[in-house]
């Protein structure tokens, strides 16, 4: 979807008229009946009045006063949504604004970006929606339309990543997606093949890509520009299991497995976080891991029972191959540690608790040593409506996942699943570290302008918190 300026206003253009009960309405060829509608269907509250106007469409927007500004934010973005609908069998729009906020017409512009999206490539003949471009019009900043531009594209690339079946999305293929995009977007991207991650010592990685028949990955992205910010780089973790069937110890459950191709959730918004970060070229040094590898058994697959030997040292006693991400996870947490970063912060569809916690709303997470950078990110959550969910990481928890027989073992108690997964990171992190569990990263029904299927969500929230940091 292209977001674009445009000076002037034609007789054919479809109208989104941005108002509140104030505003004149004159010049826009607009009859007393329907000046008269207008003002009634105002007065009764409605936030959008549509206008069949000779072929196209005169769309009346009168978003409704909202105390708080986040909510009002996201009231702006739900109106686009609902706009993208009235929308679909249009190629155009241009938001006028008429009553003087731009902030508001960009959230607008902004919902019917993020609906409007499709994922059609493996139907026949399958067609994108037919709205193609949103103009706004002249008092619009073209920074600010550029900068959406380049997060919405971000977004539907996480968005693409994630929808992509392990049909056609190997380990391999996950890191050749990020060699394209730092190509194009100029971030320095690195594989690690797997006789690299061998001589890594990878042991999680390593042990989770036993039973598969393709090999790992281990990708790196970076960037660094000149006037970056920051001193010690933040590092952005992307869980990046391309398929999970759970390895030996088989998901139980019946269609269980339909949607692990989403396990690679937190690689693919991370991915869409480092094109929206350099896209808009932000002032900071950020680097982006990706461990990457299916899940599933073979007569080669590792076994619970198993000890194995992770990238820092630490002995693992495995007791469910399904607890798997948590394993290809720790050996990116202690590789970050060669960076001395000042935060690390981790995204994984990493369990099945946070879900159950959380439905598919937000996000769950958890911060060690890291509590002003996870209020701030909370923030911004609230800000970009991707919101965190703060689970206590209470040292309580710790013991649940102590081994008889190794260092730690890789499942915890029977409650508090999201937890002791978390704590299982932690292990491995010595620097300032926020962990996000990422049950928002797709739903099987729509929720407003994130849609069915991949959300995407995550990358506003990311960009947008470093962007604003100080
Ligand atoms: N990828 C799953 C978690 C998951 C399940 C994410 C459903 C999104 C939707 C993860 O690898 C997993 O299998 N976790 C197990 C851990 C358990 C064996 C300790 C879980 O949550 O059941
Ligand atoms: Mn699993
Ligand atoms: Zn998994």
């Amino acid at each position: 979807m292209r977001i674009k300026k445009k000076t002037t206003i034609s007789d054919k253009d479809n109208l989104i008229l941005l108002c509140d009960t104030k505003s004149k309405l004159s010049g826009f060829n607009l009859s007393k009946k329907e000046l008269e509608y207008i003002k009634k269907e105002g007065k009764d509250e409605k936030e959008i009045v549509v206008i069949n106007h000779y072929g196209k469409y005169i769309i009346v927007v009168l978003p409704k006063k909202e105390k708080d500004k986040n909510q009002h934010a996201e009231n702006c973005r739900l109106i686009g949504d609902t706009l993208a609908g009235k929308l679909k069998d249009e190629k155009s729009a241009i938001i006028v604004d008429v009553k003087g906020n731009q902030i508001e017409a960009m959230q607008i512009a902004e919902g019917i970006a993020l609906s409007n999206y499709t994922f059609t490539k493996h139907k026949t003949g399958g067609k994108a929606n037919k709205l193609e471009t949103i103009y706004l019009c002249k008092d619009s900043s073209k920074k600010n339309i550029k900068e959406l531009q380049n997060i919405i594209d971000s977004v539907y690339l996480t968005r693409d990543l994630i929808n992509e079946p392990f049909s056609h999305l190997t380990a391999k293929d996950l890191s050749e997606s990020v060699r394209k995009v730092g190509k194009e977007y100029g971030f320095k991207t690195t594989v690690f093949n797997k006789k690299k991650i061998e001589s890594l010592k990878m042991g999680g990685l390593l042990a989770v890509n036993k039973g598969s028949i393709d090999e790992p990955t281990f990708t790196i992205m970076e960037w660094n520009p000149k006037n970056a910010k920051n001193k010690n780089p933040i590092v952005l973790i992307g869980k990046g299991i391309v398929y999970d069937t759970g390895g030996l110890s088989l998901k139980p459950t019946a269609n269980s497995m339909d949607l692990m191709k989403i396990d690679m959730g937190g690689a693919g918004t991370i991915i869409g976080a480092m094109q929206a970060i350099t896209s808009n070229n932000l002032p900071y040094h950020v680097i982006g891991l990706v461990p990457a590898t299916d899940n599933r058994p073979s007569g080669n697959a590792y076994a619970p029972g198993d000890v194995i030997t992770m990238h820092d040292g630490t002995t693992v006693e495995v007791l469910n191959t399904d607890a798997e991400g948590r394993l290809i996870l720790a050996d990116a947490l202690s590789f970050a540690k060669k960076y001395k970063p000042e935060l690390v912060i981790d995204l994984a569809t990493l369990t099945g608790a946070a879900v159950a916690a959380i439905g598919h709303y937000g996000f769950v997470s958890m911060h060690d040593g890291a509590i002003k950078d996870h209020e701030r990110l909370k923030e911004i959550g609230d800000i970009v409506h991707e919101r965190l969910a703060e689970f206590p990481f209470w040292s309580d928890y710790d013991e649940l996942i102590k081994s008889d027989i190794a260092d730690i073992k890789n499942l915890g108690g029977p409650y508090g699943g999201a937890i002791t997964a978390g704590k299982f990171l932690a292990h491995f992190a010595d620097f300032p570290f926020i962990h996000i569990d990422l049950s928002g990263v797709y739903s099987k029904s729509k929720y407003g302008y994130r849609g069915k299927g991949a959300t995407g969500m995550g990358v506003r929230l990311l960009y947008q918190f470093i962007k604003d940091r100080v």
